[in-house]
């Protein structure tokens, strides 16, 4: 399969703070990508813009909470005033609720549904005409197997991650005359804050690792060729297979 260079690119990695989303927009940077990173902590996004020059890359960021309806139009338009153009979206951003359906208050379940789902909406929504002017673009998912299986006490998260994966489906179909194309994928348990609050059993060595994650990234976004993988669904080595 023929290797697409990304040399030149840009990139908006939401939640790129910490986790996974800090890993993927590390991988992007080294890739020759210029990077948009967004999340709430001004403090995290210095450390990681520091950390991308560090390494020869380009990275800029914009402090924004996603609950805000208005943020994602906010974070394109700045991604274009600085970079010229826009390539690839990476919604990445997301936070959970462990409470079961009875405790979950309707403020947890509009938080969890605004950064999981609708930011990932509003953000594609204002991404793709930018990228359709390029002559195509990608935009990256991340769910979670909760898009695809339930747990419970995850009532929100898993209705949020649902709705993510849906709205992809449709997505993908909308926007392949723009050749523009959207991947899911679908992670079990990675070592990161998030999963402490839902599994504080799990060691490190049990979980996926945040640089996993954004190699499947790295994968999908060079080796873009006539064969497409719409979702890669990815489970810790010791959980139950298929499950
Ligand atoms: N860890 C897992 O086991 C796992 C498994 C499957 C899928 N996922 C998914 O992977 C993605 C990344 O999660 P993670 O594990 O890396 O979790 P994490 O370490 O808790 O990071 C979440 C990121 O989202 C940002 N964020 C949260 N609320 C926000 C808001 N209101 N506005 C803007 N940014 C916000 C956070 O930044 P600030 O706090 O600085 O705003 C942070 O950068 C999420 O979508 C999650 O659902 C995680």
């Amino acid at each position: 399969m023929k290797k697409t260079d990304l040399k030149g690119k840009v990139a908006i990695v939401s939640g790129a703070s910490r986790g996974i989303g800090k890993a993927i927009a590390m991988a992007l940077a080294a890739e020759g990508i210029a990077v948009m990173a967004t999340a709430r902590s001004g403090k995290q996004l210095t450390e990681l813009v520091t950390d991308i020059e560090h390494s020869g890359g380009t990275g800029v960021y914009v402090v924004q909470d996603l609950a805000d309806p208005g943020a994602p139009a906010m974070l394109v338009d700045r991604t274009l005033h600085t970079f010229g153009r826009l390539d690839i979206l990476v919604n990445n951003a997301g936070c959970m609720v462990v409470k079961s359906i009875q405790e979950t208050s309707l403020a947890e379940w509009e938080q969890v549904m605004a950064i999981n789902a609708r930011a990932p909406f509003l953000l594609s929504q204002a991404a793709c005409p930018h990228m359709a002017a390029v002559g195509g673009g990608t935009i990256i998912q991340i769910v979670s197997v909760a898009g695809v299986t339930s747990y419970p006490d995850q009532g929100a998260y898993t209705a949020a991650k649902h709705a993510l994966m849906g709205f992809s489906k449709v997505l993908a179909q909308e926007v392949q005359k723009d050749q523009i194309r959207v991947h899911t994928i679908l992670p079990g348990g990675v070592d990161t804050d998030m999963i402490g609050q839902v599994r504080p059993d799990l060691t490190p060595s049990e979980l996926i690792s945040p640089a996993d994650i954004a190699e499947v990234v790295i994968f999908l976004l060079t080796h873009r060729s006539c064969a497409v993988i719409d979702s890669v669904r990815m489970r810790r080595a010791v959980s139950d297979p298929w499950f």
